[in-house]
């Protein structure tokens, strides 16, 4: 069996470590840091492969070469975080008069970058219901260039059919970046369903253990990925080498962490779907959710994301999250520890309050990235925190 038919499991562990590929290696089994700047020349006009670290780093190397192989794509690129990376695709790709049209629920962060970049540099962008192929079709334009998803999409967990969406993307020529923060390339690889380019914020799933900022892109195009790298490197917006040696690291229990995110999430979508204080569970394994078959088609699982509707409203919303005790107040999500929070005044507070009931999110909603915690602590801990909810 050649390296690239290795299992996804066995790919996350050794994809890019592999000793001989070090010069000078020791037969190290875990790569090195490469802190060095820059690399001495044997000769002026031969520069060898390695000049420069913002353009390439030999531990960065190796994680590139990791990012493309868990998405199943020629190229991977990393960046010092998941706007960095989609900053870049807006600046390499992308010129005035240009159109954009999004998925109505991205992360805030992303919409914010969106706004800069129409007020600045004459971009429109239009957010649609993705969810709806007909939105998207009505919303291309001749200068249409690139559609922009998330699935499942930050907050709401909604669920974008990715394969149908790009192929009438491909009738009109455009481009398709899906945004798989959410689900890690261990449950959904988008550039297998058709996409061009996959972003990612490293930051979550694939770093796993809230202590790197990082982005990558992983796509297959040549023509595309030089322009990408071109601006990776003019740009500068590279990660260090310690933070690539951390998500190399972090990758290796990709898979066995995503299972029990997924198992514990299961657990608590259906411990809230049956709670008086819930209104309602906005989690794509549960056969309530509205895209429910679409997940199942093109994603191995759903994830360990939840968002929930309290009954009440914010001050009952912030009742309830400032009582818990297990959970962790923060922006964020995808550590190995259970996060929670409020969308409107947290990571969707960089877009306006009109924009976030257009969107749908509520002042009563709460996000919750599920850890890898023993279960029942997590469940008892959300019984304690509601029974201090006056409803
Ligand atoms: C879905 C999604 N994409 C992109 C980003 C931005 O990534 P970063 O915070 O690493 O810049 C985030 C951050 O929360 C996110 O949730």
């Amino acid at each position: 069996m050649s390296r690239k038919d290795y299992s996804f499991d066995t790919r996350t562990i050794h994809v890019g470590e592999e000793a001989e590929f070090f010069e000078g290696s020791k037969n190290e089994v875990v790569a090195p840091i490469y802190l060095s700047s820059t690399y001495a020349r044997k000769e002026v006009k031969n520069p060898g492969f390695f000049q420069y670290s913002r353009s390439q780093n030999p531990t960065r190397f190796a994680l590139e070469k990791r990012y493309a192989s868990l998405e199943k794509t020629t190229y991977g690129l990393g960046f010092a975080s998941g706007l960095a990376a989609e900053a870049t695709i807006l600046f390499a790709l992308l010129k005035p008069g240009d159109h954009i049209i999004g998925f109505d629920d991205l992360y805030g962060g992303t919409k914010r970058l969106f706004h800069q970049w129409e007020a600045n540099y004459g971009i429109t962008i239009s957010l649609v219901d993705a969810t709806q192929p007909l939105q998207i079709r009505e919303a291309i334009r001749p200068e249409t260039k690139l559609i922009w998803l998330e699935s499942p999409s930050n907050p709401l967990l909604k669920v974008c059919d990715i394969k149908a969406i790009t192929q009438l993307a491909h009738m009109h020529d455009l481009l398709v970046l899906v945004d798989n923060t959410f689900l890690s390339p261990y449950f959904q690889n988008p550039a297998v369903l058709g996409a061009d380019i996959v972003v990612h914020s490293i930051t979550k799933y694939i770093a796993g253990h809230s202590d790197v900022i990082g982005g990558a892109i992983m796509l297959n195009d040549k023509t595309l990925y030089e322009k990408l790298k071109f601006c990776q490197n003019s740009l500068g917006v590279v990660p260090s080498p310690f933070d690539c040696y951390l998500v190399l690291r972090g990758l290796k229990t990709l898979s066995l962490r995503m299972e029990k995110h997924q198992s514990n999430a299961m657990a608590i979508a259906t411990y809230l779907e049956n709670h008086p204080k819930v209104a309602k569970v906005y989690y794509p394994g549960l056969k309530s959710h509205p895209q429910y078959e679409i997940g199942l088609r093109q994603a191995s699982g759903f994830g360990g994301m939840i968002s929930f509707e309290i009954k009440g409203g914010e001050k009952e919303a912030v009742q309830f999250l400032e009582s818990l005790e297990l959970f962790t107040l923060a922006e964020s999500l995808g550590g190995v520890e259970s996060l929670i929070e409020h969308p409107g005044l947290m990571t969707h507070s960089s877009i306006t309050a009109r924009e976030r009931e257009l969107a749908g999110i509520k002042d009563s909603l709460i996000r919750v990235s599920i850890g890898v915690e023993d279960k029942a602590d997590l469940i008892s801990d959300l019984e304690q925190a509601f029974s201090k909810t006056n409803l």
